[in-house]
This record gives structure tokens, C-alpha cells and sequence, in this order.
């Protein structure tokens, strides 16, 4: 008996299976194998099946874990077993006079889950509203936007080490949290698969509104002191104006991340350009990806079936392209903004290529 012939006789798996669905970029891949896990336990048993089989057979094929799909770029079809993961519940574990501590399932809908909050009244999570993809990818690139990050208001997950089937608890120290990046795509990249996040939320709001694109939303609603549905709402709004639905165009939101460069360089691009659109940080200056690439010509850019948003210089968008068209298009970005300015733009997405 062969390896498909196993999968086929067990009602959990499903054998090459289109992941169009299953990533806001759209892009056609397949997986060889995948599976639905909706508990903890259910991912320990599929996992150990999935070993089990492999070594009868003398096989080791990859397995990939899948959330939302939005951090995601598939340039080709997956050889292995993709796992979607759709653990879902929302607990409340614990909580004093200041802060409350749930644990969420790993395949909520993340913007499910900030509205939540806000009906409530847990408060922490509303700088962001709408970001698309589900509670168990979020701590893998630490997602943030508009001035609060994932980590300010995590308390530790659960995952699953992918190679033992044994259940783990992050702590935030082991998370190594930092701008966009965890230890999930750093030295445990691939190693686990993350089932439950419980965050520690505040039962006081304390909001966080002085990013100039709320400031000035505030400002024209003639606002001094928003509420936190008030801040809520505005940043539905400017993310809205802003970044395109992934349902309407696909899209994997930022494509690459804002570059770190000296102090040295800064005063340099800074003599260059004079409007360049950066802040001081640890180590030298930010500089904003999306300017760069606004400014070298390439905001609402077509090419084939794949571009860059018109909106947004930092979002690639396809339009029934391929994930190597995205690729390619991130390529041709990467070497004219090195070329114009000298800063490397580094892609945020995971690539899963050749
Ligand atoms: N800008 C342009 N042209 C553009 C895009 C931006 O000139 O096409 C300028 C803006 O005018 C602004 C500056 O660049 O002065 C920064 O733009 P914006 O406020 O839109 O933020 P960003 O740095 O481009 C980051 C995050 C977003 C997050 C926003 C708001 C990264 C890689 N991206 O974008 O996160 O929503 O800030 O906090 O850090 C994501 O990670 O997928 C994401 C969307």
C-alpha cells in the first residue's frame, strides 16, 4: 500500500487540495495532503499519525501549518501535509481589579476577536481593528499598527512542537517579540504550530491615539478626547481608506517591512531627499518602505495579472496572478529602491518557494 492509499482510508485527510481559499493572495497551489484540526488534542493525534506513517512508509514529507492565510506567499505547489488550523473559544481565565487574562483559540478570526473586546469592554486591542487573518498567526510576526503591537497586551500561547507532538506554553520572554518578528520566524521557524494565545488585557481603557493618521482624523471630527469605540471606528476607517480588503483584492497587507538604517545613512538619504519619511529608533532611523516606493514611481504599477495598490505603495496586490509573478514584482521593487537609494527592503510575508 502506498502513502495516498493510507491517506485516502482516513476520513480526516483530503489529498490534493486547491489553496486558493486558503490565502488572501489568492494564488492557485496545492497541497498533497491537508486536514482540518479544531482542538489541541486533535493536532497531538494528527501529528502522530502523520510520523507514524511517514516512517512506516520510509518517507518525510513536510507539513505546513495554515491560519487565515495572510501572511503567506505560495510560489508553488506543497509537497506535504498543510494542517488548517480552526481551534476556536474565547475563555476568560482570570482577572484583578486592573487587567483580565482569556485565552482565545488559535483559528478565531483575529478582527472577530478585537469586536469582541470591544462589546466587552477589554480593553488594549483597538489600534487593531481589522487586520485580517486569524488569533494564532498574529504572534508569529507580532502583528502592530498605529502605534500598539501584539506584545503589549500578550500574556503566553500554546503550540505544539510539530516534531514531538508534544504541547508547549510560550511565555513572552520566549516569543523574543520584536518589530514584526518572534521566535516563530527566527529558531523555532516551522518547528510548532500554534494552538491558544491568552492575552492580558486592561480593564481600564488606556488608548493610544497620537499616530498622525488618527491624530489627524481627530482633529477633523473636532475630537480632543476619543473613547475607545471612538478610536476603534477610526481606525477601521483609516485602514479602510488605506488598505485594500483582501476579499475585494488580495492582498497579504505590507509586503515588506520598514528598513532600519544607520544614522549615518539617514543624514545621507536625508540630504538626498529632503521629504524622506522616517523616525529616530534604537540603532539609527526608520525609514517608511512605503515612501520609498511611492517616490521611485511604483504606487498603482500593473504588471500582468499582479501590482502594487494605489493606495499604498507597501501593498502588492494580485489579480489572478501567480506567486511567483508576486515574486518577481517584489524583486524588480527590492532592486530599484537598492539601486535609487542603497536601503534593502526585506519581504514581511513567509515565502513558501523553489
Ligand atoms: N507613504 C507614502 N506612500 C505610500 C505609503 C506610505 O508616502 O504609498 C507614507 C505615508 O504618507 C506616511 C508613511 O509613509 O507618511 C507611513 O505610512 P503608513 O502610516 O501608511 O504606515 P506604513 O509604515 O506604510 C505600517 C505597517 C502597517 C500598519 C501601519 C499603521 C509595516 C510594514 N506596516 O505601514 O501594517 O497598518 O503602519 O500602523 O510596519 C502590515 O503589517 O501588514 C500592515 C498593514
Amino acid at each position: 500500500m502506498d502513502f495516498s492509499s493510507t491517506v485516502e482510508a482516513t476520513p480526516l485527510m483530503q489529498t490534493d487540495v486547491d489553496l486558493t481559499p486558503y490565502n488572501t493572495l489568492a494564488v492557485t497551489a496545492r497541497a498533497a495532503y491537508f486536514c482540518e484540526v479544531d482542538s489541541e488534542q486533535g493536532l497531538v493525534n494528527v501529528l502522530k499519525w502523520w510520523k507514524e506513517q511517514q516512517k512506516q512508509l520510509g518517507m518525510d514529507l513536510p507539513i505546513m501549518p495554515l491560519g487565515g492565510g495572510s501572511n503567506i506567499v505560495l510560489a508553488k505547489d506543497f509537497p506535504g501535509l498543510v494542517i488548517h488550523v480552526s481551534i476556536t473559544g474565547r475563555d476568560l481565565v482570570e482577572e484583578d481589579d486592573h487587567w483580565l487574562w482569556v485565552k482565545v483559540g488559535a483559528g478565531e478570526n483575529w478582527h472577530q476577536w478585537v469586536e469582541y473586546c470591544m462589546g466587552f469592554h477589554y480593553w488594549g486591542l483597538e489600534n487593531l481593528a481589522l487586520i485580517p487573518g486569524t488569533v494564532g498567526a498574529a504572534p508569529i510576526q507580532n502583528i502592530g499598527a498605529y502605534g500598539v503591537e501584539l506584545c503589549n497586551y500578550f500574556a503566553e500561547l500554546r503550540a505544539v512542537e510539530i516534531n514531538s507532538g508534544v504541547a508547549v506554553t510560550f511565555d513572552s520572554d520566549a516569543c523574543k517579540f520584536g518589530y514584526r518578528d518572534s521566535v516563530f520566524k527566527q529558531q523555532m521557524r516551522d518547528k510548532y504550530i500554534i494552538t491558544s494565545v491568552t492575552f492580558k488585557l486592561r480593564q481600564e481603557p488606556s488608548l493610544c491615539y497620537d499616530y498622525p493618521a488618527l491624530q489627524s482624523h481627530f482633529r477633523d471630527l473636532g475630537i480632543d478626547s476619543p473613547t475607545p469605540h471612538q478610536v476603534f471606528d477610526a481606525v477601521c476607517q483609516v485602514r479602510a481608506s488605506k488598505l485594500p480588503d483582501p476579499a475585494d483584492i488580495p492582498n497579504v497587507g505590507s509586503f515588506f517591512k520598514n528598513p532600519v538604517v544607520s544614522d549615518e545613512q539617514h543624514k545621507q538619504l536625508k540630504r538626498q531627499c529632503d521629504a524622506l519619511v522616517s523616525y529616530p529608533v534604537a540603532g539609527g532611523h526608520k525609514l517608511a518602505a512605503g515612501w520609498l516606493i511611492d517616490q521611485a514611481g511604483w504606487k498603482g504599477y500593473r504588471e500582468d495579472e499582479v501590482g502594487v495598490h494605489d493606495q499604498q505603495a507597501l501593498v502588492l496586490i494580485n489579480r489572478k496572478g501567480s506567486g511567483e509573478q508576486i515574486l518577481s514584482l517584489a524583486q524588480k521593487i527590492q532592486s530599484d529602491v537598492q539601486e535609487r537609494y542603497g536601503v534593502e527592503l526585506e519581504i514581511e510575508p513567509r515565502v513558501y518557494s523553489s
